[in-house]
């Protein structure tokens, strides 16, 4: 058992043990280690001035080069960094030159006050080690900056300072950081679980899942850790950090990912992005909207599990995962023989109330599993929010009827129907009363009275992003909106 969680920073490992083991990585790097190049803006995931690269081998994997991604140091609990190679900055200039990215900014104008600059650097520099060799567009170079804010020098030119990198140029990260060595070193690292603790805090992340369970069941009040992106919010506004902490980094099944011809299954550290990459063709209007979720910076690290065990009725992949079949696997330690105990527990199950789960104590998330949708189901996914990208759901929903004969005439066959909302109760919600009315022909004028039944089978609340009132009129609109596709086909 290790007592410190080890990381590389530009290059050089560092063992991290006590305080510094609890605080946020952009704090660590900034104050413990005089790196202040990575700024903290926001300190809540929004404006990407606190941008890093970061390369993870998981346990157990044989990846031949462990991809370098951009991911928000504010709130990343430095412990949780265990086994990482993070790239600030500092360590983008290579033997005097500046990167590809910095050059650019300088050559584009894509700096005034200069305060964001390290964070679009960063993000640009993430996007070429993505797009190693291949051309960059406006397309791609907006899409890794969503999670970047620059309120002086305007995008133009940064845009234009994306388009202009090559991804064919020297100075990538990948090759220099990287290397096998300290891929090596973090890995044979990694075959040992680690504790740390500090001033009452507790940190603990064991290599098995038997383990974790003992551990679980050993300390009543542990939450689990995934990304911190939900976590770490609160902490930085204020909030305590749970004094016990449990990740699942070490275990080598967390990281399970795939598909068969008729479910998904996603282990609790799988990031978003790289399921993303695996919807791409098994659940293709799932991967879509996951375009739509947070920015790179978040979704390179952020956990599917998370998003659920969070239970915000906002929570974006939750209506997707009710009309999916969705259910999540969880282990505990069994009372009798003290032996790992499974169980599956469906999503429509899962939320008994406000962010409450029904999973009793003890019990871990270990992966969640969905269906592959057949050609006879029609899907659409969507997100209503006060602006289009990085931004939380006012109310979101997600519609899937299967169809059972060609439609003709203005109107379809629909056997069969799952429709949810997030947005409008206190956890997201399947609509029974509707899915049983949209059985039969659908046609224009029954949408317009479905999408009527729709705004009167809920209750939604007021908050500051939207009143009942228009909850319900954005509901009935998204599935109005869904008719019309289906019948447009
Ligand atoms: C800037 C920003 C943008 C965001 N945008 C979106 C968005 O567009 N849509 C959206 O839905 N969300 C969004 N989020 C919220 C967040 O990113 C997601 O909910 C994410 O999926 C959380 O994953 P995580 O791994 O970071 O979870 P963490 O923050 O590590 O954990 C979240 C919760 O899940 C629990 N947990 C984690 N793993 C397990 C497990 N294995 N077993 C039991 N409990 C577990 C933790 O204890 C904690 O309560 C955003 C957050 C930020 C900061
Ligand atoms: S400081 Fe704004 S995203 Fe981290
Ligand atoms: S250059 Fe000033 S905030 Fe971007």
């Amino acid at each position: 058992m290790r007592d410190h969680a080890l990381l590389h920073v530009n290059g050089v490992a560092r063992e991290v043990r006590g305080r510094d083991a609890f605080m946020m990585l952009a704090e660590w790097l900034r104050k413990e280690l005089g790196l202040p190049g990575t700024k903290i803006v926001c300190a809540e995931g929004d404006c990407g001035a606190c941008t890093v690269l970061r390369a993870f081998d998981p346990p157990g994997s044989s990846f031949p080069e462990a991809p370098f991604e951009a991911m928000n140091s504010c709130i990343a609990i430095v412990a949780a960094m265990d086994g990482a190679h993070v790239v600030t900055v500092e360590g983008m200039e290579s033997e005097g030159e500046l990167a590809p990215a910095q050059a650019a900014m300088r050559r584009c104008h894509g700096s005034q006050c200069g305060f964001c600059t390290p964070g679009f650097v960063m993000a640009l520099s993430g996007m070429v080690e993505q797009h190693a060799g291949e051309p960059i567009d406006r397309r791609v170079a907006a899409n890794h900056l969503t999670g970047n804010l620059c309120r002086c020098t305007g995008y133009e030119p940064i845009l234009e300072a994306a388009c202009s990198l090559r991804t064919s140029e020297a100075h990538r990260v990948g090759p220099r950081y990287g290397t096998l060595d300290r891929r090596a070193r973090a890995r044979s690292a990694m075959e040992s679980g680690f504790e740390v603790e500090h001033d009452g805090l507790r940190f603990a992340a064991p290599t098995s899942l038997e383990e974790a369970c003992g551990f679980a069941a050993a300390n009543p009040g542990f939450r689990v850790v995934g990304a911190s992106t939900d976590l770490g919010v609160p902490i930085n506004k204020g909030r305590p950090m749970p004094e016990t902490l449990l990740s699942l980094h070490l275990i080598p099944e967390m990281y399970e990912a795939r598909a068969d011809d008729s479910r998904v299954s996603v282990g609790a550290r799988v990031p978003l992005s790289r399921l993303r990459h695996l919807c791409a063709d098994a659940a293709p209007e799932f991967a879509r909207f996951l375009d739509l979720f947070a920015s790179p910076q978040i979704k390179n690290v952020a956990t599917l599990v998370g998003n659920i065990a969070t239970g915000s009725p906002i929570g974006d992949t939750l209506p997707f995962l009710l009309v999916a079949g969705g259910a999540v696997g969880v282990a505990s330690l069994g009372e009798g023989d003290g032996g790992l105990k499974r169980r599956e527990i469906p999503m429509t199950e899962l939320y008994r109330g406000y962010r409450q789960l029904s999973l009793a104590p003890g019990e871990l998330i270990t992966h969640v599993t969905f269906d592959r949708l057949g050609s006879d189901r029609f899907l659409r996914l969507y997100k209503v929010s006060q602006r289009k990208d990085l931004d939380i759901s006012t109310v979101s929903a997600a519609f899937s009827v299967k169809l059972d004969r060609a439609g003709g005439g203005g109107a379809v066959g629909v056997s069969a129907a799952r429709l949810a909302l997030g947005g409008v109760a206190a956890t997201p919600i399947r609509l029974p009363a509707v899915e049983e009315a949209i059985v039969g022909t659908l046609d224009a004028a029954r949408i317009e009275s479905l999408a009527e039944l729709v705004a009167g089978s809920i209750r939604p609340l007021s908050d500051v992003r939207g009143s009942a009132a228009y909850r319900s009129v954005l509901a009935a609109n998204l599935f109005r909106r869904f008719g019309r596709e289906l019948l447009d086909g």
